[in-house]
């Protein structure tokens, strides 16, 4: 089959590997029909995760046909066509348990912290992902639920990660009526998040970041306020005045290790990897709220340190709550938002590439070209 596979930062190619064979009565392998350019993919694009290896195949958000089920699969048969979310989950440990479906206990033996996720390095499971023609799924019968007939592909495979984690993000900023709410990324998650806060009752959404074409799209889509952090002197105190100089009740990190916009944390993070990821942005969020507002954190970082002012967080008495999205949990509110028109996630998607050339999806999403949203990707080589 065709797969996409990591060469080295900034090199991706599209390579012959074979067909993922079933390796547990558990497993299905899906025959990918779209799937999607991820921030995330970013990271690892740019070599920022630890073990990533050459012949990794990325692609954490993917939609499909059932090509193949394990012996004790009871769910699904080859045919159905399946959305899936990007946590590999076992269904069953303590954490699955109790809907943290991103922490897994079963499938990720590297790490206690993150559980197992497709295509991301073997420091989240060593999974191949979606970016390919076929995948091997694990526990089938928990992550994978068949596409409802009602919805479109483009929808779904949004589904699988960048909507539920952006309506995540609003979720754990815990937002009261009226609340002004700052997010702070202009990417799919950040949009998303911000369309989300209107839903959860915001009286204020702010979006920056401090790319043009982005901020008007988070104007259009998620009908917020926008600021371009590099056109105000200082956007803290902009964020200050903003709200009669208290802050921001809520604050939602969607950015993430690469945040721009100091030099040196960028260069000590982002190009030297002292730290785990630049906090540049998360600062902005700790620094931009009020005393005893929420700072919601959905941006990733990796596990080393980073210099992020927990000094002022803990004096500010903030509640910061993050995690990956449990993908799972939202899609039941989702799906009923999605079905009654109150979200059309595919509204987001601006390019859509074979493939074959998923390399010059990397290089148009890296360097946010061509006005570049949401790029999907076609393994049949359509669209
Ligand atoms: N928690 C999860 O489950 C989860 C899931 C998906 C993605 N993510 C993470 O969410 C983040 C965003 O993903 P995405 O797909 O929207 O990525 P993206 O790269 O498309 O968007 C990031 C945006 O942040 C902007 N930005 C950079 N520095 C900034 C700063 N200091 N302040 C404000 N904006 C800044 C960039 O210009 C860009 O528009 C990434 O870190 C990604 O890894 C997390
Ligand atoms: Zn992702
Ligand atoms: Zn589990």
């Amino acid at each position: 089959m065709r797969a996409m596979t990591y060469r080295g930062p900034g090199r991706v190619r599209v390579e012959e590997k074979p067909i993922p064979p079933l390796e547990h009565p558990n497993d299905a392998i899906v025959r990918v029909t779209c799937a999607a350019i991820c921030g995330s993919d970013l990271h690892l694009y740019h070599g920022m995760m630890p073990d990533l290896r050459v012949g990794h195949t990325f692609g954490h958000e993917f939609v499909g046909t059932v090509h193949a089920v394990g012996s004790s699969v009871e769910h699904l048969q080859p045919g159905d066509r399946v959305m899936v979310p990007f946590n590999i989950c076992c269904g069953s440990c303590f954490f699955c348990a109790r809907g943290l479906y991103s922490n897994c206990h079963n499938v990720n033996p590297n790490a206690s912290a993150v559980g197992g996720i497709y295509g991301y390095s073997h420091t989240c499971g060593g999974y191949d992902g979606g970016q390919a023609e076929f995948v091997r799924v694990p526990f089938a019968d928990v992550g994978p639920t068949k596409i409802p007939e009602w919805m479109d592909e483009e929808d779904a495979v949004l589904l699988t990660d960048a909507c539920p984690t952006g309506y995540f993000g609003a979720q754990l900023g815990d937002i009261r009526e009226g609340d002004v709410v700052i997010v702070f990324g202009a990417g799919p998650v950040g949009l998303f998040a911000a369309k989300s806060s209107w839903l959860m009752g915001a009286g204020r959404v702010i979006v920056v970041d401090h790319i043009d074409y982005r901020l008007e799209y988070a104007r259009r889509f998620a009908n917020a306020e926008t600021v371009n952090f590099t056109q105000v002197d200082d956007i803290v105190q902009w964020a200050k005045e903003t709200t009669e100089f208290l802050g921001a009740d809520v604050c939602i990190e969607a950015v993430g290790a690469e945040a721009d916009g100091a030099f040196f944390q960028h260069l000590t993070a982002a190009k030297l990897k002292l730290q785990g990821g630049s906090p540049v942005a998360l600062n902005w969020c700790i620094d931009s709220v009020r005393k005893g507002g929420n700072v919601s954190v959905v941006g990733a970082f990796g596990p080393l340190y980073s210099a992020v002012k927990f000094g002022d967080a803990m004096n500010k008495g903030l509640t910061i709550r993050t995690n990956q999205c449990p993908v799972k949990r939202q899609w039941p509110r989702l799906f009923e938002h999605v079905r009654n028109g109150v979200l059309k996630p595919s509204e987001i998607v601006t390019h859509r590439v074979p493939l074959d050339d998923i390399a010059e999806g990397y290089h148009i999403m890296s360097n946010k070209l061509d006005g570049c949203i949401k790029p999907l990707v076609y393994p049949n080589g359509k669209h």
